[in-house]
């Protein structure tokens, strides 16, 4: 047997594994609380899809509108996760992003001006108000910027280019972590008493894609693993506006901000499409003619928004279907045109990233020419199941979880901005009940040795095989199952087809092979990130079926309507049951608190009405 004594071995009180804005705000709270803390990442510390949000951080500051409060932030947010978001996340969510940003601005974050000198906000879908503080269209970069600056004066440890594989136990207690160094190919063991997850999403599971190579669904995966649950997974969110030319960038972000500063969306006749895809429920609050959207874009504040920043699954669909009526542009996209609503110096002002990004990759000018967009896979809304206030993993003493590898918040469907508020006011959660739990604990969890052995010889058995499959063409594969079956629209014959061909393909990658030393060797980690992605890719494939009707990002082309009796007071729970396989069972959501209900519940008018007497206290 192998001697665990020789693995190279460490402690901390409590491990985070992920190095983006939740992850580094959750460490930022463990070092506050005085635990030994240490970041494990996959990546280089600072590479983070967090990056990806450009367009801003949604927080009800009422900067440029002084209207916006957290009733109207939690309204729009629940309304946008349509009805499904968990009520008290949300709650938490408004009410602490102010003080988030501000602190953000303590620490050094530069942020875009207004012209009294407050912090700028912008507007983004599905929110009534101007609400992204932002830094042009690199917020999520100031955003990691400032917490890496902030950390490093905290002290804690990172392990960088190491990739966390097991979470180790005690019973079902959390009591370590198996890593595995990129560069060297050797195994670090971590001892620990708490591990906070914040690994991100899985949008590598599909072609198109705005997520680099590191999203794979890696956290949701080993929780599962742990014993814990995964909630609301079936609903993945594609972004509008990816690139669609050149093949190259395929998928890249094209930001939010790009409609929020008055881009419009036109097919190939050059109608402004969206105007026909208005839904009922935010028919009031839209713009339905092009003159009332002028009167917006020209600043009036009466005016009701233009449809092209109705919530992303909505303005997704639109945009697919128009390229399936035959009204795409060249490359089967929409053109998205700023140039001719705004000056060239302010689109480079406002959107200098977007700019050089088109000049560089796509030989395109943005302040003279339309670009050409389609829906990318963006962002899981579902993940891990956690307590609302500490994060906590459900079942899984000692694990938390924060950011996009956590459910809860965004229910159905996700408003743009509303992640980078996610991840500093629930990494920060984390941090609070991770040192809670540490705190409380005494002695941590001892793991047994004949398991840290049993979790290295799984991860070594593709470099031991003599032949087997390559796991390259494998994750091919699968974004090919993914991309046919599990897109944006869905039906029960092809997640039936889908789900199928997933348990043939799960049978291969059992035989990966990866060829050469443990050195370096992309292919070996290759094929331990598809041990996670088969979890994942599995669970969203089997939630999605049992879905049967549309809500938010989740569109079955076989019910096409929200069931609001049924499928609307319920959420669906993925977890491993005894017999080791996946099983799923519907968690009947209680009545909402009636604080929040009237919130949420209440008309525009009715809300202001309500603000305005008091009987809502912002
Ligand atoms: O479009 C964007 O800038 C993305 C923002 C987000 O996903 O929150």
């Amino acid at each position: 047997m192998l001697d665990v004594s020789e693995l190279q071995t460490v402690e901390h009180d409590v491990v985070i594994i992920g190095a983006g804005g939740a992850g580094l705000r959750a460490a930022i709270e463990c070092s506050a609380h005085g635990l030994d803390t240490a970041i494990v990442c996959k990546s280089l510390l600072g590479k983070a899809h967090t990056v990806m949000a450009e367009g801003g951080m949604a927080a009800a500051l009422r900067n440029t509108d002084e209207r916006d409060n957290w009733a109207v932030h939690f309204r729009d947010t629940m309304r946008g996760s349509k009805f499904l978001g968990t009520w008290r996340m949300a709650e938490l969510h408004a009410k602490q992003a102010p003080e988030r940003v501000k602190e953000l601005e303590d620490w050094g974050a530069v942020f875009d001006r207004t012209q009294s000198g407050l912090i700028n906000q912008r507007n983004f879908g599905g929110h009534r108000f101007p609400r992204l503080a932002h830094v042009g269209d690199r917020t999520g970069l100031e955003l990691i910027r400032t917490l890496q600056d902030h950390g490093v004066h905290q002290g804690f440890e990172v392990y960088m280019e190491c990739k966390a594989l097991n979470l180790l136990q005690e019973g079902n207690a959390v009591g370590g972590v198996l890593c595995l160094w990129k560069d060297s190919g050797r195994f670090m063991r971590i001892k620990c008493k708490a591990v906070i997850l914040a690994t991100g999403g899985g949008g590598k599971m599909w072609r198109v894609t705005s997520n680099s190579w590191e999203y794979t669904g890696d956290g949701a995966a080993m929780a599962y693993e742990a014993g814990g649950e995964l909630m609301d997974i079936e609903f993945t969110q594609f972004h509008p506006t990816g690139m669609v030319w050149p093949p190259s960038v395929r998928g890249t972000l094209v930001t939010e901000g790009v409609r929020g500063e008055g881009g419009h969306l036109r097919n190939s006749d050059g109608e402004r499409f969206m105007f026909r895809y208005i839904p009922d429920r935010f028919a009031s609050e839209t713009a339905d003619t092009e003159e009332e959207a002028a009167r917006w874009l020209a600043g009036d504040k009466e005016a009701r928004r233009p449809p092209e920043l109705l919530t992303r699954d909505v303005v997704a669909r639109a945009i697919y279907n128009e390229v399936k009526a035959g009204r795409g542009s060249p490359h089967g996209g929409a053109f998205l045109d700023i140039a001719s609503n705004r000056p060239p110096d302010y689109i480079q002002r406002k959107l200098p990233s977007m700019y050089h990004q088109f000049k560089e990759l796509a030989e395109v000018d943005i302040t003279k020419d339309a670009m050409e967009v389609g829906p990318t896979l963006h962002y899981f809304m579902g993940g891990i199941r956690v307590d609302a206030d500490s994060q906590e993993a459900t079942g899984v003493p000692g694990l938390f979880a924060c950011g996009e590898c956590s459910a809860g918040l965004h229910g159905a469907n996700r408003l743009g901005g509303n992640s980078l508020s996610d991840l500093i006011v629930f990494g920060k959660l984390a941090g609070d009940g991770a040192a809670a739990y540490v705190k409380g604990l005494g002695a941590g969890p001892s793991v047994a040795d004949e398991d840290v052995a049993a979790a290295v010889r799984n991860a070594t058995a593709p470099l031991n095989r003599t032949d087997g499959e390559n796991p390259f063409a494998l994750h091919d594969e699968l974004c090919e199952i993914m991309g046919e079956h599990v897109g944006i629209y869905r039906t029960e014959e092809g997640l039936g087809a889908g789900l199928d061909k997933l348990v043939g393909w799960r049978e291969k990658i059992k035989n990966t092979k990866a060829h050469a030393s443990s050195q370096y060797n992309a292919g070996w980690h290759e094929a331990l990130d598809l041990q996670s992605m088969a979890i994942v890719s599995e669970a969203v494939a089997m939630a999605a079926k049992e879905r049967q009707e549309s809500r938010g990002a989740h569109s079955r082309a076989d019910y096409e309507l929200e069931d609001k009796e049924h499928w609307g007071k319920r959420n669906l729970i993925i977890s491993r049951g005894d017999d080791g396989q996946m099983e799923l069972r519907h968690y009947e959501r209680p009545a909402p608190p009636e604080h929040l209900a009237k919130v949420a519940f209440a008309s525009v008018e009715e809300l202001d009405a309500m603000v305005a007497s008091g009987e809502v206290q912002v």
